[in-house]
Order: C-alpha cells, then sequence, then structure tokens
C-alpha cells in the first residue's frame, strides 16, 4: 500500500515538472509571435513561416538519461532531468530567409527575462552529414503558485530549405537496413549543399529587390 502512494507521489511530482515545461514553451512561442506580428507591421513581412513545438515524451525521457548512463533514483529524477536534458521543452521555428533566423534570435535573447544558455550554430558550421539549423538552448522564467522557476527549451531556427532537408534526412536514417550507407550520407551531403546555395540566392534576390 506505502509503495503505491509512493509511486503516485513520484507521477505526480514528474506531471508537475512537465507541466512546467509546457508553460516554458508557451511563454517563449509567445514571445515569438509577439515578434512576428510587430515585424509583419514594421517591414509588411513575417519572419518565420512556421512554429511548431512538442514535448518530449516520457520513454524519450528516459531512454536518453538510460542512454547517456545517468543514475536514476525516484527521488531526485527531476533534478537529473532538469540539469542534465535541455531538450525536453522543443521549438522549431522555420524562416523564409536565413538573415531573419539571426534576426529574430537576436530579437528573442536581447529581451531582459531570456537568458541564452548555449548556441550551436550549424548554419555557420554545418554538421558533417550537411545539417544546418541554429540551435539555442535559453532559460526563462515560469510563475507558478509556489513561485518563479527557471526552466530550458531548446529552439531550432531553421530555413524552409534547411527543414525541407532535416526533415527527409529524419525520415531516411530512420528506415533500417540501409545499404550502402556512406553512399547515400555523401549523397545526402550533396543534396545539403546544394539547398545552401538555394538559400543564398534567394537571400540575394531580397536584397536586391529590397535595395
Ligand atoms: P541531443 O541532446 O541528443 O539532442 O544532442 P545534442 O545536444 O548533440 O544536440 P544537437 O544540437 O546535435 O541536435 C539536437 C537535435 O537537432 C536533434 O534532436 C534533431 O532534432 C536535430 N538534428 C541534429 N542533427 C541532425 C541531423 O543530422 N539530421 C536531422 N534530421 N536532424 C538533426
Ligand atoms: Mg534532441
Amino acid at each position: 500500500m506505502y509503495r503505491y502512494i509512493e509511486l503516485l507521489e513520484t507521477g505526480k511530482k514528474f506531471m508537475k515538472m512537465m507541466n512546467k515545461y509546457r508553460c516554458a514553451i508557451m511563454e517563449v512561442e509567445t514571445k515569438l509571435k509577439v515578434l512576428n506580428a510587430e515585424f509583419s507591421l514594421q517591414y509588411d513581412r513575417n519572419p518565420f513561416e512556421s512554429i511548431e513545438s512538442r514535448l518530449k515524451s516520457p520513454e524519450s525521457i528516459m531512454e536518453k538519461l538510460v542512454r547517456r548512463g545517468y543514475e536514476l533514483h525516484e527521488e531526485d529524477l527531476e533534478r537529473t532531468i532538469e540539469e542534465n536534458l535541455y531538450d525536453v521543452a522543443g521549438i522549431r521555428v522555420v524562416c523564409a530567409f536565413q538573415e531573419d533566423i539571426y534576426h529574430l534570435s537576436d530579437l528573442l535573447i536581447e529581451q531582459d527575462d531570456i537568458q541564452l544558455i548555449r548556441t550551436k550554430d550549424y548554419i555557420k558550421n554545418p554538421k558533417p552529414n550537411g545539417y544546418r539549423s541554429l540551435h539555442q538552448i535559453l532559460e526563462v522564467p515560469v510563475f507558478l503558485k509556489e513561485g518563479k522557476t527557471f526552466v530550458k527549451v531548446e529552439v531550432q531556427f531553421r530555413t524552409i530549405a534547411m527543414d525541407f532537408w532535416a526533415s527527409v534526412d529524419h525520415k531516411l536514417r530512420y528506415k533500417k537496413d540501409v545499404k550502402n550507407e556512406e553512399v547515400i550520407t555523401e549523397r545526402l551531403r550533396v543534396c545539403a549543399d546544394a539547398i545552401t546555395s538555394l538559400d543564398e540566392e534567394m537571400q540575394n534576390i531580397r536584397n536586391m529587390i529590397e535595395a
């Protein structure tokens, strides 16, 4: 009996933690939407095409903790997650142009209640396989009944072209028994380069039109 009560308590604590991440997503999403609205008034265009968010599932959270070899104890599971996993709350922002990515990200980061924890710029430094995106870990305050806590959110900024590549790459890589893996990886990298040239050319065209 006592064990069941304990398990229920653990479940409740876990749900409370997940709710904090859910609130943090809502906050950052709202901030981005406010910027989008302001941008459209000022420049007559939207800096992003779409925004998507997801909460990592309990299964993926546990899988990642196990994969990384953390010791798991019921009593401080939330702390292990909060200190070590930065992508429980994830937002993906897809922009038409590369410049908009940096513009939008700068406007978000300079807000005084947001703290930038880490940047991985896979646009300036693409992964060897050709993957491109700007990844940022932010920390935002979430105001709950018990007070203010800081919650981490991973934001991925991409252009439509980068998103196209990443989606197809994801589909292909998650298929099993890929034959000729090296050749396929190389060909995907060639596609990534072609996409980068397109992005650059589209940006140049916009610069020409706006000059
Ligand atoms: P995690 O903490 O496991 O997410 O790894 P990490 O800290 O090294 O993060 P990284 O910045 O490398 O990538 C995190 C996320 O970026 C992934 O969950 C994917 O959404 C995306 N991503 C990274 N590399 C690739 C890639 O090669 N292809 C695709 N399609 N997506 C990628
Ligand atoms: Mg991840």
